[in-house]
C-alpha cells in the first residue's frame, strides 16, 4: 500500500508522453510551440507585478513602516533559491505540470498529487485575489471617468457588511434583497475572468501577444511612476525605520510572498516553448531579478512619500500621488490606476494560462478524468481545462473576499516552493542510490556542501533567538495568558514556529550526514520559515483544503492512475 501511493513517475516517461497515449480520441494533439526566453520573461513579469505591488503592500507597509524593504529583499532571495530549484526541474522534466510533475518523479505520486491539488490555491484561488484587485482599480478608475457601477456590485458581501469605508457603507444600504439576503457581488472581477478566459482560449499566440503589450506598457508606466515619486521623497519619512519592529514588518509577508508569486507559473507553457530546457530557467531568473528591482525601489518611494501610518489603503501607488498637493497629482495618479489595471490584468492571463495545463497534466497522469486533457482542435488548447478554471475562479471572485485568498494563495505557493526545493535534495539522494532513471538536467543547480554551513547557521539562529526573543526558551515555551493560565490560543499561535524548529534540527543533521546541496536547502529552509509566519488559521484552512483533495484521491486517482492502470 506504502509503496503503491509512493509510486514515481520516472523522468523519460514524464517528458515522452507529452503527446502520445492520450486515451481518448478526441483529446490527441498537440500544442504549439511558440515562446522563446523573450516571450516568457514577459510571461514572468506579468504573473509577478499585479495585486500584490498595486495593492496588498499598503497594508503591509502600515504595519512594517519603511522596514518593509528588507521583507522584500528577504522574500527575494527566498524566491531566488527556489528558482533555482524550479529552473533545474524545468530544463530536466520541460511537462506542463510545474511543481505537480516535478514531485511525481522526486517523491511519487501520493505527494504530487498533494501538489497538484495545493497548486489550484496558487493559480486558480490567487486568480480570485487578482480579479477581485482589478476590480477595485477599475471602479475607482472608472469614477475618476465620472461613471458609477452601483456599490453594491462592485464588492463582496463581508465587506459591505463589515461597513468599514463610505463605498461599503453605500453597498450595503443600497443593495436589493432577497427575503433577508442582501444581493451583493463583485461584478467587474466576474467579467475580467470571462474575457480572459476566452483570450486563453482561443490560442497561445493570442495570449502571448496580449501579454507582450501589458508587460511593455506596465513596466514603462511603473519606471514613470518610480521617476516621478523621487522627486517627492522626504527622507523624513524613513524615519523611524522600523516603528512596529521586526514583528510589524514580519506581519506583512503573506502580503510581500504574494506580490513575488508567479516567476514559477511559466513553468507550465514548458510545452509551448520552442526551448524549454535553455530558456525556462533564462526566463525564471530575467523575470524574478527585474521585479525585485522594480519593488525595492518602489517600497522606498511608497514610505518615502508619505508617512507609513498612511498607506492602510487598497490602493497605495495610486494614493500617494493623489495626496501629494501638486497639480501633477491627479494625472499621475490616474496614470498609475490605469496601470494597475493593466498590470493585474496581464497577471490573470497567465495565471489564468496556468491552471489548466497543471490539470491536463494531471488527467494524462490518470489523476484526473481524461477530458481535462481534451486539446482543442483547432485553438490548440486544452479546452475543458480552462473554461473550467474560468467558472472556478470567476463564480467565487463575484463573493469572496481579498484577504482571505491572498493568505491561502501565499500559504498555498509557499508550499509548493518547498517541495520542488526538497525535490532536488531528494534527486540528490536517488541519483547517489544509482537510480539511473534520474538523468542530469541541462540547468544544473550550482553544487556548494552545505555540510557545516546548515549546522553552523542553526546554532547561530539558536544564539540570536536565546538573546533577543523575549525570556529566550523559557519565555518562548510560556503558553500561558496574562493571568497565569495556560491558553488553547498561545499555544496554537505558536504550533508553526515549532514545526519550523523541528524541521530545523533535521534538516542541520540531514546537511551534515549527506553533504547536501546548499542552495535547496536554503531555498526549503526560507520557504518553510516564511509558511510558519503565515498564521495558524491559514495553515488550518489550507490543512482543510488537503484533507478533501486526499479524499478525492483515494476516491479516484489512486484506481485510475496510468502507473497503476499500465502495471
Ligand atoms: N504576484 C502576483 C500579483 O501580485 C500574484 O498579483
Amino acid at each position: 500500500m506504502i509503496q503503491e501511493l509512493f509510486r514515481r513517475k520516472s523522468v523519460t516517461k514524464a517528458s515522452q508522453e507529452v503527446v502520445s497515449d492520450l486515451a481518448d480520441e478526441h483529446s490527441r494533439g498537440s500544442m504549439t510551440r511558440a515562446l522563446g526566453v523573450r516571450d516568457l520573461t514577459f510571461m514572468g513579469i506579468a504573473a509577478i507585478v499585479g495585486a500584490g505591488i498595486f495593492s496588498t503592500i499598503g497594508a503591509a507597509s502600515f504595519d512594517g513602516g519603511p522596514g518593509i524593504v528588507l521583507l522584500f529583499i528577504f522574500v527575494s532571495i527566498a524566491c531566488g533559491f527556489s528558482a533555482v530549484c524550479y529552473a533545474e526541474f524545468a530544463s530536466m522534466v520541460p511537462v506542463s505540470g510545474s511543481a505537480y510533475t516535478y514531485s511525481y518523479v522526486a517523491f511519487g505520486e501520493i505527494i504530487a498529487w498533494i501538489i497538484g491539488w495545493d497548486l489550484l490555491m496558487e493559480y486558480a484561488i490567487g486568480n480570485i485575489a487578482v480579479a477581485i484587485s482589478w476590480s477595485d482599480y477599475f471602479t475607482s478608475l472608472l469614477n475618476g471617468f465620472g461613471l458609477h457601477i452601483p456599490d453594491y456590485l462592485t464588492m463582496d458581501y463581508w465587506t459591505a457588511k463589515a461597513m468599514a469605508t463610505p463605498d461599503a457603507k453605500a453597498a450595503w444600504l443600497t443593495a436589493p434583497s432577497l427575503g433577508n439576503f442582501k444581493l451583493i457581488c463583485d461584478l467587474p472581477a466576474f467579467i475580467i475572468t470571462v474575457i480572459i478566459t476566452w483570450i486563453i482560449y482561443i490560442g497561445i499566440k493570442e495570449s502571448k501577444r496580449s501579454t507582450n503589450a501589458m508587460v511593455i506598457l506596465k513596466m514603462i508606466i511603473i519606471l514613470l511612476v518610480i521617476a516621478a515619486g523621487i522627486f517627492y521623497v522626504e527622507p523624513a519619512n524613513w524615519h523611524p525605520f522600523l516603528p512596529n519592529g521586526i514583528g510589524g514588518v514580519l506581519k506583512g509577508t503573506s502580503a510581500v510572498f504574494f506580490a513575488y508569486i508567479g516567476f514559477d507559473a511559466i513553468s507550465t507553457t514548458a510545452e509551448e516553448c520552442r526551448n524549454p530546457q535553455r530558456d525556462l530557467p533564462k526566463a525564471m531568473f530575467n523575470s524574478l531579478i527585474i521585479c525585485t528591482i522594480v519593488y525595492i525601489l518602489i517600497a522606498l518611494v511608497l514610505t518615502g512619500m508619505t508617512s507609513y501610518k498612511n498607506l492602510n489603503v487598497g490602493d497605495p501607488l495610486a494614493f500617494v500621488f493623489n495626496n501629494m498637493h501638486s497639480k501633477w497629482s491627479n494625472i499621475i495618479g490616474g496614470v498609475v490606476a490605469i496601470s494597475a489595471v493593466i498590470a493585474t490584468a496581464s497577471v490573470l492571463l497567465v495565471f489564468q494560462l496556468g491552471q489548466p495545463r497543471i490539470w491536463m497534466s494531471m488527467s494524462r497522469d490518470g489523476l484526473l478524468p481524461p477530458i481535462f486533457s481534451r486539446i482543442h482542435p483547432k485553438y490548440k488548447t486544452p479546452s475543458f481545462s480552462t473554461i473550467l478554471t474560468g467558472f472556478v475562479v470567476g463564480i467565487p471572485a463575484l463573493f469572496l473576499n481579498l484577504k482571505i485568498v491572498v493568505d491561502l494563495t501565499s500559504v498555498g505557493t509557499l508550499f509548493a516552493f518547498v517541495l520542488v526545493c526538497g525535490g532536488i535534495l531528494r534527486l540528490q539522494d536517488l541519483r547517489k542510490r544509482e537510480q539511473n532513471d534520474i538523468p542530469q538536467s541541462k540547468f544544473k543547480t550550482p553544487y556548494i556542501n552545505s555540510k557545516w554551513i546548515i549546522p553552523v547557521l542553526f546554532v547561530i539562529t539558536v544564539v540570536l533567538f536565546v538573546n533577543y526573543y523575549p525570556g529566550g526558551f523559557s519565555g518562548f515555551l510560556k503558553f500561558t495568558d496574562k493571568t497565569g493560565v495556560a491558553n488553547w490560543d498561545v499555544i496554537r499561535l505558536k504550533v508553526p514556529y515549532i514545526l519550523f524548529a523541528i524541521v530545523f534540527v533535521v534538516t542541520a543533521v540531514l546537511s551534515f550526514l549527506r553533504n547536501y546541496s546548499l542552495i535547496p536547502v536554503l531555498g526549503f529552509l526560507c520557504c518553510t520559515y516564511l509558511l510558519s509566519e503565515s498564521g495558524t488559521t491559514n495553515w488550518e484552512r489550507f490543512l482543510v483544503w488537503l484533507v478533501i483533495g486526499l479524499v478525492i484521491y483515494f476516491l479516484y486517482g489512486r484506481k485510475k492512475s496510468k502507473l497503476n492502470t499500465m502495471k
